[in-house]
This record gives structure tokens, C-alpha cells and sequence, in this order.
């Protein structure tokens, strides 16, 4: 299965992508994962790229559609994919169409997660990932089992550096007018599955499932 998760900053996408791949079998392939890895690796890249990200900007779209390009054709994604994070402009959609048929491969559906804008500056500030495997937790709505540890691989959590109420403010304003768009570019081909983010993360993978299985 080929998918796409989309929805605001927080809607937990993330969160639902590591459930999601681990059921499905699949590749999850997240592009503020892998700029955060080019960050933390020191790349010329990541150096670039970390100056768009801590102002809550988008990294420039030739940047992110030649890495996701070059990530598509690695082998382990032939089992199928979920993408996070991408595309996130209609260019970047375009050229995924164009990279998918190049490939031969193609889209099975778009899951795109809703959650009042409201709730999700407390899910963003509170937030705390792991350093080493990316795993998302919550200081309140999704504790990890022992304080600063992740649950997966015992790695140190932190607060990413674009989590700050300034930093949020702009990612919310950038998706509203560059990524929102794109839900009616998917709705048009068919492909759409709107689900509720506003519930346990335990019902929203439940719906998610329910709705990939239509
Ligand atoms: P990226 O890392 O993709 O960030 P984002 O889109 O802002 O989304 P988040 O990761 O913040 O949210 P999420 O939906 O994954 O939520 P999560 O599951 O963690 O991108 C970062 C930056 O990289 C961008 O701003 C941009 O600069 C750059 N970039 C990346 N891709 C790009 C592209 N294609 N083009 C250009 N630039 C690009 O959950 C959030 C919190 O809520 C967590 O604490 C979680 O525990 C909690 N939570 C989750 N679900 C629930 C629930 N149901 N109830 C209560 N709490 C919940
Ligand atoms: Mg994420
Ligand atoms: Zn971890």
C-alpha cells in the first residue's frame, strides 16, 4: 500500500505514521525526519535547511522533491510507503505525481487528519521527541512510560527547536495557505479519506484503518 498522511502541525501525524507502518508493513518516510537527521548529521543541507524550520518556513520545494525522489527509489520502499510531511505545496504534489509515475508506482490513498486549530498549539508546545528513533510524546496527553525516555528504543527525549508558540503561529499560517490547498487536489482524484484528529489516539488509528480498508 502506498500512502499519504497529511493534516496541520500536530494533528499527529506522526504519531499515527509509526502505528500505521508497523500494521502495515510499510516504509514510513517523513520529511521533517529526514531534515532533522541532515541537522543533527551537520550536512550542508541541514544547515540550509534549519533556518527555514526554526522560522516555521518551508524548506524551498527543489530541496525536499529531489530528496523524496532519490528516497522513492530506494529498495525498501517496493513494499509500499507512507509519506509524512510531503508534499506540502501543489508544486510538490505535481512533482510527485510526475516521480510516482516515473516509477511505475501508484497512490493508494491520502489520510487527512482534522484537528480544530485551537488544540494544537498545547499539542505542539508540550510535545517531546526522541532523539534517536523521532517517536513523539506528550508532557500530558501522551506520557512516555518512564520521564525523558522513549517508550520504543530508550532514547532522550527533547523539545524540537520549532515548537515554540512563535515558530507554531507561522507553521499553522503557512499550512493554511500553502498546504490546504492540496486536500481538494487529492479530494478531485479520488483518493481522500478525511478522519476526526480530535479524539483518543487509539480512535484515530481505529479510523484510519477502517477507512483504508473502503
Ligand atoms: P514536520 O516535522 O513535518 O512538522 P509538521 O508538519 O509541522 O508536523 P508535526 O511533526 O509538528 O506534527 P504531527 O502531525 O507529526 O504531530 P505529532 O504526531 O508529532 O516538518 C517540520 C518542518 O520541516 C516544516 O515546518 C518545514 O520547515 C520543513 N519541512 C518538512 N517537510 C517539508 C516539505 N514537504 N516541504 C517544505 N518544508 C518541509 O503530534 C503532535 C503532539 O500531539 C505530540 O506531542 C503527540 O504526542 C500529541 N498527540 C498526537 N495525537 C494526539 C491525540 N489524538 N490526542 C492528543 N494528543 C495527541
Ligand atoms: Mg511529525
Ligand atoms: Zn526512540
Amino acid at each position: 500500500m502506498n500512502l499519504l498522511i497529511m493534516g496541520p502541525p500536530g494533528a499527529g501525524k506522526g504519531t499515527q505514521a509509526e502505528k500505521l507502518i508497523k500494521q502495515l508493513d510499510i516504509t514510513h518516510i517523513s520529511t521533517g525526519d529526514m531534515f532533522r537527521n541532515a541537522i543533527k548529521e551537520g550536512t550542508e543541507m541541514g544547515k540550509k535547511a534549519k533556518e527555514f524550520i526554526d522560522q516555521g518556513n518551508l524548506v524551498p520545494d527543489e530541496v525536499v522533491v529531489g530528496m523524496v525522489k532519490d528516497r522513492l527509489s530506494q529498495s525498501d520502499c517496493e513494499k509500499g510507503f507512507l509519506l509524512d510531511g510531503f508534499p506540502r505545496t501543489l508544486d510538490q504534489a505535481k512533482a510527485l505525481d510526475q516521480t510516482l509515475a516515473s516509477l511505475g508506482i501508484k497512490l493508494d490513498g491520502v489520510v487527512n487528519i482534522s484537528v480544530p486549530r485551537e488544540k494544537l498549539m498545547e499539542r505542539l508546545t508540550g510535545r517531546r521527541i526522541c532523539r534517536d528513533c523521532g517517536a513523539s510524546f506528550h508532557v500530558i496527553f501522551n506520557k512516555p512510560k518512564e520521564e525523558g525516555k522513549c517508550d520504543s528504543c530508550g532514547g532522550e527525549l527533547y523539545q524540537r527547536s520549532d515548537d515554540n508558540e512563535e515558530s507554531v503561529g507561522k507553521r499553522l499560517d503557512v499550512y493554511t495557505q500553502e498546504t490546504q490547498p492540496l486536500i481538494d487536489y487529492y479530494k478531485e482524484k479520488g483518493l481522500l479519506a478525511d478522519i476526526n484528529g480530535d479524539q483518543e489516539i487509539t480512535s484515530v488509528l481505529n479510523d484510519i484503518l477502517a477507512a483504508l480498508k473502503k
